[in-house]
């Protein structure tokens, strides 16, 4: 009987693909750093009875409606606004995706740029690669205290929960704002659950870890910004589209907030003349919030178990629908 077909969207290590060779025929898209072509993955998704997708493919309804043979799509990411799922759904399509093997690695970046931004730890850094520092000086790159202050979670999942304990080491007063109470990390964290206007205006940080949804797209706009302290640093590790890109620049240049730590954008990749790179205040990183070899390898090999099981006739590890 011949293998299932399966095409991964990305150049993937031969040492995490070899291993599932012997149950599933595997194509890649022969480049590491660039996406598949929308030519290429629809031709693959014609032919194919498995994709492993990147969070950068759309998998819309056009895709899915001309794809024949299309069985499951395995996303490498834990979010999967990449894909429409109730198409998928309609289709009969088994979609999955990559929680829990990110969860730390995620928060860590996450607590991580919160500090490099509340510290002004990469304005620091450029400081002296530009050779201005002098001598010592009483408020030279001052920055904001963590310890003690108020953390607002939007979006208590799993990594906001891994936040929070970050935060809980730093004696910070953890809010959240979710769609449910989460009563568990109310017990286990001292999180105090507040609305969503609550958290804008009583934390020092806000945090948005919530997924990309209608409810939550541009749920960060100028109306939030301005609810914020004046003090207030906002940190985006999950999706983009969360904030307003436009409001969130004026709301800095105003001071209507004090800093951003942005992990995400609305249109990724951003270039060199992104407005929010030209202002001091923020610090960006190009998506990496789950970008540690360790990990990768770990949502590699889930979405290859996944599929491995589907094709077995089991149920794959982490279903989306
Ligand atoms: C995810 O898994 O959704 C992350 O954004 C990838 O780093």
């Amino acid at each position: 009987m011949s293998k299932p077909y399966v095409y991964v969207t990305r150049l993937l290590p031969e040492h995490i693909i070899e291993p599932y060779s012997d149950e599933l025929e595997i194509q890649m898209w022969p480049y590491e750093e660039q996406p598949v072509s929308i030519e290429k993955l629809e031709e693959e998704s014609h032919r194919a009875d498995g994709l492993l997708t990147m969070l950068t493919d759309k998998v819309d309804q056009g895709l899915v409606e001309k794809s024949k043979h299309l069985k499951i799509v395995a996303n490498m990411a834990v979010g999967y606004d990449n894909i429409d799922v109730d198409a998928a759904t309609k289709f009969d399509i088994t979609v999955t995706n990559t929680p829990d093997v990110l969860t730390d690695t995620t928060a860590d970046l996450t607590f991580g740029l919160l500090m490099a931004t509340a510290r002004r730890m990469v304005e620091a850094n450029q400081y002296i690669k530009d050779g201005k520092w002098g001598p010592w000086s009483p408020l030279l790159l001052a920055g904001t205290d963590i310890h003690h202050k108020t953390i607002g979670i939007y979006g208590m999942g799993r990594i906001g929960e891994a936040v929070a304990r970050r935060a809980r080491g730093f004696d910070m007063k953890v809010l959240y704002h979710n769609r449910s109470r989460k009563t568990e990390a109310e017990e286990k964290l001292g999180a105090v659950y507040v609305e969503f206007n609550e958290l804008l205006e009583q934390s020092d940080f806000v945090v948005c870890m919530a997924p990309l949804t209608d409810e939550t797209h541009h749920i960060f706009d100028a109306e939030a910004f301005r609810n914020m302290k004046k003090e207030a640093v906002f940190i985006n590790a999950s999706r983009g589209a969360t904030m307003n890109e436009d409001d969130l620049y004026h709301a800095l240049e105003q001071k209507d907030i004090a800093g951003a730590g942005l992990d995400v954008f609305e249109q990724e990749p951003i270039g060199k003349d992104h407005p929010l790179l030209q202002l001091d205040q923020v610090v960006c990183l190009p998506h990496i919030g789950s970008a540690t070899v360790e990990t990768r390898h770990k949502m590699m090999k889930l979405c290859l178990d996944n599929l491995v099981r589907y094709f077995r006739g089991d149920s794959p590890l982490t279903k989306v629908n």
